[in-house]
């Protein structure tokens, strides 16, 4: 074990990430048959201890997202766990982490179809501390692109082909100045955003739009409605959400596991609320933060200790 050496893992094996490749016949790579997840491990530093957030959960969904990929993953989510404690152990991982578990489709023939046999799982791990500024407020825009509808590349599961559509957005979104796009689907609602969900307040609720709005089946989301709001006695409604919504919201704030929990100020140029970061967010993400980071007892069964 070498700490300047960066571990991954792929079909049983853990080798140095610049060792592990993928053939460019693979399916995988030309017609993006894979789906993945992102997953995060927050460094404690009063407890000397990282923590995986949900990892469980995040397998099941990886599996979920398999199953509809039509793949065989190699390991089970508990399995997967414990591949990814291995992992960490290995990096001697003790700073804040992203994590990327992969499943793909891996033979090289040229029909894009999905063959049972033929998946490949991998992880990766890299230092992440923010994602998105948390601090100051995102300005975002509504986007010309429109969410892909569960029809035509299910939103509901992390499709790794599916991310072009979140890359036209954010492309445009970030040409134009802005840090992110909201999504609107093909119906004209409020979706997500390029790669985390978005949360209206009014009135002091919570608002959110379901999954059944072309969005992923967001783990952040879940905590977030689940967790921080009965945490912070807030009441949450899941529904439909219309673009001039956004513009009338008292708050708004992004949330992902890479995104965290991120205010927003400004959308479309237009002030969200009176144009600072507000309370409510702001309570959010250090009761997320608590959580997420071990700070919080009660919630000690949601993270998996490394050390
Ligand atoms: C398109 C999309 N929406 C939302 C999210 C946030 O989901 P989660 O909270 O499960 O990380 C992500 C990031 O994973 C994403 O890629």
């Amino acid at each position: 074990m070498s700490e300047s050496v960066n571990y991954g893992y792929l079909n049983g094996e853990f080798k140095p990430v610049n060792e592990i490749n993928v053939s460019i016949e693979s399916k995988g790579f030309n017609y993006g048959l894979g789906c993945f997840g992102g997953v995060r491990a927050y460094w404690n530093e009063t407890q000397s201890q990282l923590y995986i957030f949900r990892a469980l959960d995040h397998f099941k969904r990886l599996a979920l997202s398999a199953k509809i990929l039509v793949m065989s993953p190699p390991n089970s989510p508990e399995e997967s766990v414990a591949i990814l404690k291995e992992l960490l152990r290995k990096n001697d991982t003790r700073q804040n982490t992203y994590i990327r578990p992969l499943l793909y489709h891996d033979s090289n023939e040229i029909t894009p179809e999905f063959l049972e046999d033929d998946t490949s799982f991998a992880i990766y791990t890299r230092p992440l501390n923010h994602y998105f500024n948390t601090d100051t407020g995102l300005k975002l825009c509504v986007s010309s692109w429109r969410r892909i509808s569960d029809n035509s590349i299910p939103g509901r599961i992390k499709a790794t082909g599916a991310y072009v559509n979140s890359a036209l957005a954010k492309h445009q979104a970030k040409k134009a100045g802005y840090d992110d796009a909201i999504f609107l689907t093909e119906s004209g609602e409020v979706s997500e955003a390029s790669a985390a969900h978005i949360f209206i307040v009014r009135n002091g609720k919570l608002i959110s739009p379901p999954s059944t709005t072309d969005n992923l089946e967001g783990i952040t989301r879940r905590t977030v409605l689940e967790i921080v709001a009965p945490e912070l006695g807030l009441e949450v409604e899941e529904r439909k959400i219309s673009r001039t919504e956004l513009y009338v919201a008292d708050e708004v704030f992004l949330c992902g596991t890479g995104a965290e929990i991120a205010p927003v100020t400004e959308i479309d140029s237009r002030i969200v609320g009176d144009g600072k970061v507000g309370e409510i967010s702001k309570k959010c993400q250090s009761t997320y933060w608590d959580i997420a980071k071990g700070n919080n007892e009660k919630y000690l069964n949601l993270l998996t200790p490394i050390w």
